[in-house]
């Protein structure tokens, strides 16, 4: 007796939620299957599945249809199912009935299949994938298929929840070995939860079309402005702009700081806001998108470059590692390296005059030695018996003097010899 009046008063305060337990109704036989099964396919991969209920039904059975899509089971009263599914392989869903929610007494099942796309899955392209650059635009890239045809023309379709029908993206580019089409897609057209429906075909039909569906996380935000380093009581202060469309809290950064005279290289992941005490509180429209990071006890004689990166933060979207590219960089501080370059630089053109203007002064000089006299074999033989080289010219002199004077005398000898003949 106890065990019906537990159950009774377990019902009654609604713990259970449905008075179907199996010993309360009558024994149910397994209901017949559903009848009507259809498929069909709308956009670019919702598919719709639709069934009537069996006919023949006990009166007092309420029906419950359980439907299997691969692993993931659904029990529901509706007499449908609809599904965002990338149609890349034969998609099937199997539904039973049953009579209420839990039991196991189900109705044999009836399976309905959607075919994969036509042709030869070597030619649909790989890898396709999209990223939603700065909240305003998409952008998906793929490789070509292993034997599409090399001059293959792309066609990239897209749908998202609030448009009517799918687009065609216009826009097509190449990346390396990736193609890629980007289209417009601002965040006031999708919530955060819709999908976006890819298909990538192409012109003629050589290719088997392929599908994607993508969640609107993959976000990637423009790179933040550094606006001002400034260096206060040996503290860094930096100073920069968040990049557009995103709301504060969207976004995280990371602050990469390096001292090139110690050669310390540091990324930081500001937690919270700063605050400069000295620039007053901006109105709010404009603080809004302002941000800074103070590193203290920084060394005021280090010279610092520093850049500024930016990532969609898990409070707004999904995890991901898609990080902005880097902020211009921006330098502080005293540069030694840069005072000696500049020192050089100036340096260079005085030292080039001045090396000018003694190669011209002694440029006899450096003839002679870039040119050295052609050794005299005769000087070099007077050498060898003592005689100097620049005696040798006041010797000669001597001679011819020496000459003058005898030849003088013997002409006085002469003159006196031939008065001695005349007397
Ligand atoms: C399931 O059906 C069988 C008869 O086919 C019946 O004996 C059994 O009690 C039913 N089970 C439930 C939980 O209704
Ligand atoms: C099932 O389809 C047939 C025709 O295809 C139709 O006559 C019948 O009314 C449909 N049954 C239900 C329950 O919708
Ligand atoms: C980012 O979006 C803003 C506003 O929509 C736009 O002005 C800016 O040009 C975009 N940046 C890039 C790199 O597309
Ligand atoms: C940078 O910050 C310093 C200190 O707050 C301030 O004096 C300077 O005017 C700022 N410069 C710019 C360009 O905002
Ligand atoms: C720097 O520090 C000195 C004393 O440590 C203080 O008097 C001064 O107000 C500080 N300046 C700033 C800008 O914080
Ligand atoms: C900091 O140093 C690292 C490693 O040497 C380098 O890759 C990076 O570009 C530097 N960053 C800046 C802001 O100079």
């Amino acid at each position: 007796m106890e065990g019906p009046v537990i159950l009774c008063l377990l019902w009654a305060a609604g713990v259970l939620g449905t008075p179907a337990t199996s010993s309360e109704i009558p024994t149910e036989a397994h209901p017949p299957p559903v009848i009507n099964f259809s498929v069909s396919v709308k956009n670019l991969c919702t598919i719709y599945w639709i069934w009537s209920p069996p006919e023949g039904v006990n009166a007092k059975c309420e029906l419950w249809y359980k439907s299997h899509l691969g692993e993931e089971k659904m029990v529901s009263k509706n007499n449908f199912r609809i599904e965002e599914v990338a149609l890349n392989e034969r998609i099937c869903l199997q539904v039973t009935s049953q009579c209420n929610v839990e039991s196991t007494n189900t109705s044999d099942p009836v399976e309905m299949c959607i075919e994969p796309p036509q042709g030869d899955p070597e030619t649909a392209v790989k890898r396709l994938q999209c990223i939603w650059h700065n909240l305003s635009k998409m952008n998906c890239i793929w490789l070509p298929g292993k034997t599409a045809p090399p001059d293959t023309k792309y066609i990239l379709h897209y749908w998202y929840n609030t448009l009517e029908k799918s687009l065609q993206c216009t826009n097509f580019y190449v990346e390396g070995q990736f193609n890629g089409c980007s289209f417009d897609l601002l965040e006031k057209d999708v919530s955060s939860s819709d999908k976006i429906q890819i298909m990538v075909t192409d012109t003629t039909g050589a290719i088997r079309p392929s599908y994607n569906i993508i969640n609107l996380n993959n976000v990637k935000p423009d790179h933040p402005i550094l606006t001002n380093l400034s260096l206060q009581n040996a503290s860094l202060y930096v100073e920069w702009e968040s990049p557009a469309n995103f709301r504060s809290n969207c976004l995280v950064y990371q602050v990469e700081v390096n001292n090139s005279k110690s050669m310390e290289h540091k990324v930081h992941e500001p937690k919270s806001k700063c605050h400069i005490s000295e620039t007053p509180p901006e109105p709010e429209g404009n603080s809004k998108n302002k941000h800074c990071f103070v590193i203290h006890d920084v060394d005021p004689d280090a010279p610092y470059t520093v850049r500024v990166r930016a990532k969609a933060s898990r409070f707004c979207f999904e995890d991901n590692d898609l990080w902005s590219a880097w902020s211009q960089k921006k330098h502080i501080g005293q540069n030694h390296d840069s005072k000696i370059h500049t020192i050089t630089l100036l340096f260079i053109p005085v030292a080039i005059s001045i090396s000018t203007l003694l190669l011209l002064l002694y440029l006899k000089r450096l003839k002679i030695i870039i040119f050295p006299p052609i050794p005299d074999p005769g000087k070099i033989f007077k050498e060898m018996f003592g005689d100097q080289n620049d005696d040798t010219l006041q010797w000669k002199k001597y001679d011819i003097y020496e000459k003058q004077i005898k030849e003088e005398t013997d002409s006085v000898v002469l003159v006196e010899n031939l008065k001695r003949t005349s007397q």
